[in-house]
């Protein structure tokens, strides 16, 4: 593949040949984000023209290594770029101390030094876990994204927030630390699980949701050609790593705007808690969840949209075979008071009032700092009720 790394369009419309570049402006640390099929072929010829004669450590996961890492690391030998690797277990588990600290100690081992880059490659939990090792090793590596699902094309690998859990909670420990590029090969995600793709695709629909209806509008017309692969898969991660962009450049640290990404999450994060990280609810289905209890809750609790407009929402998620209620989580959810005191954790009560992200319509979320506690715990005893 010929790489032009400067001069290619910026632009993303549906397209079926050149890669797609969407810039993250942040002034000195802006980044490029290429999405396009079979790109990870050009890997080791832009980490090349960005980092002559940088080394590369790569963190990945078992399936992804299964999947990836054979064809990643013969790129990059192609470039003449040398490489090192570690391996960790698949799944939210490896955002753990323990993975994090042989991540630490293998990229030391591997005499990566400031000036080579640790290499991401895989979804958002190697993602967070990868860059918050770059973020802290010697005081700081770079590092570059190659998202292999599909929540990381669109999400967890443009931001730069970085983290591993704690016992008390998720991602509560961690940093902003931006990568030098993010390359998202659209291809890698033939191979992704229906049900894993499904859950990114949640929080693909999420920009349409937060602030593009015309977006929302094209999703619902061509979502079974996004499900499929080709142009339309690679227009909508273009269109949502674009409305991604705008507001890390806006809000790198979420003192304001940012924190409309995360429509959903609140109550997602809690249902998530609840089920233990599991197999039970994955995170793009929690933010499903959650994303249609944010309209319903906007609608009937709040008067802020048309019930119907909910409903088109909510009809939505589960066209494409989301869940969209508390009752569509298998198993049993702890009582009330204890999704009451997980939500109080994700995001703090103050003086019984809580901050959500409200919508006054199909792309027109905003951030409510002033939502009773109280109102919060009738909507979801009625919910639960439903179970
Ligand atoms: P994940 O990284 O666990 O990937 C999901 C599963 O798919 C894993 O089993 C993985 O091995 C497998 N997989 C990955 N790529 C594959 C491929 N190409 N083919 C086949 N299988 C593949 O999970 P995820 O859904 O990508 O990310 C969820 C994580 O992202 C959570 O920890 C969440 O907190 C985090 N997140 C972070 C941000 C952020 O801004 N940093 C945003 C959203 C979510
Ligand atoms: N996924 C939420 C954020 O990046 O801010």
């Amino acid at each position: 593949m010929t790489v032009s790394v400067r001069g290619e369009a910026k632009t993303a419309e549906p397209n079926t040949g050149d890669p797609t570049i969407v810039e993250v402006k942040l002034g000195a640390r802006s980044y490029d984000i290429v999405i396009g099929r079979g790109i990870i072929a050009s890997l080791g010829a832009r980490i090349a023209a960005l980092r002559p004669g940088a080394k590369t450590f790569i963190v990945t996961d078992e399936t992804v290594a299964r999947h990836v890492l054979a064809g990643a690391e013969s790129v990059l030998d192609r470039a003449g770029i040398k490489k090192d690797s570690v391996v960790v277990p698949p799944g939210e588990g490896s955002k753990s101390f323990g993975v994090f600290e042989r991540v630490c100690e293998a990229i030391i081992a591997s005499r990566i030094e400031r000036g080579d880059l640790v290499v991401a490659l895989g979804g958002g939990v190697i993602g967070d876990l990868a860059g918050f090792a770059a973020a802290v090793v010697r005081r700081g590596l770079d590092y570059v994204q190659v998202p292999t699902t599909l929540l990381a094309q669109v999400d967890s690998s443009v931001g730069g927030k970085t983290a591993i859990d704690s016992r008390q909670g998720k991602n509560l420990i961690g940093a902003f630390h931006q990568p030098i590029l993010v390359v998202a090969d659209t291809a890698l995600l033939d191979t992704l699980p229906p049900r894993e793709f499904r859950a990114g695709y949640a929080e693909l629909v999420k920009y349409g949701f937060l602030g593009d209806a015309a977006f929302f509008d094209w999703l619902e017309a061509n979502w079974k050609d996004v499900f499929a692969g080709g142009p339309a898969r690679d227009h909508a991660i273009a269109v949502s790593c674009r409305a991604k962009a705008a507001i890390v450049a806006r809000d790198e640290r979420e003192t304001g705007d940012r924190a409309l990404l995360n429509l959903g999450h609140t109550f997602g994060h809690a249902l998530e808690a609840a089920c233990g990280y599991s197999d039970r609810l994955l995170h793009g289905e929690a933010i499903a969840i959650g994303m249609a209890l944010a309209f319903d809750f906007s609608a009937t609790r709040q008067g802020l949209v048309s019930k119907a407009e909910a409903a088109r929402a909510i009809r939505h998620l589960a066209a494409v075979g989301l869940p969209t209620r508390i009752s569509d989580i298998p198993g049993p959810l702890p009582p009330l008071d204890r999704l009451m005191e997980l939500i109080a954790q994700d995001k703090k009560i103050k003086r019984g009032k809580l901050t959500f992200i409200l919508v006054r319509g199909t792309g027109a979320a905003f951030i409510e700092t002033g939502v009773e506690a109280a109102e919060v715990r009738a909507f979801l005893s009625e919910k639960l009720a439903g179970r």
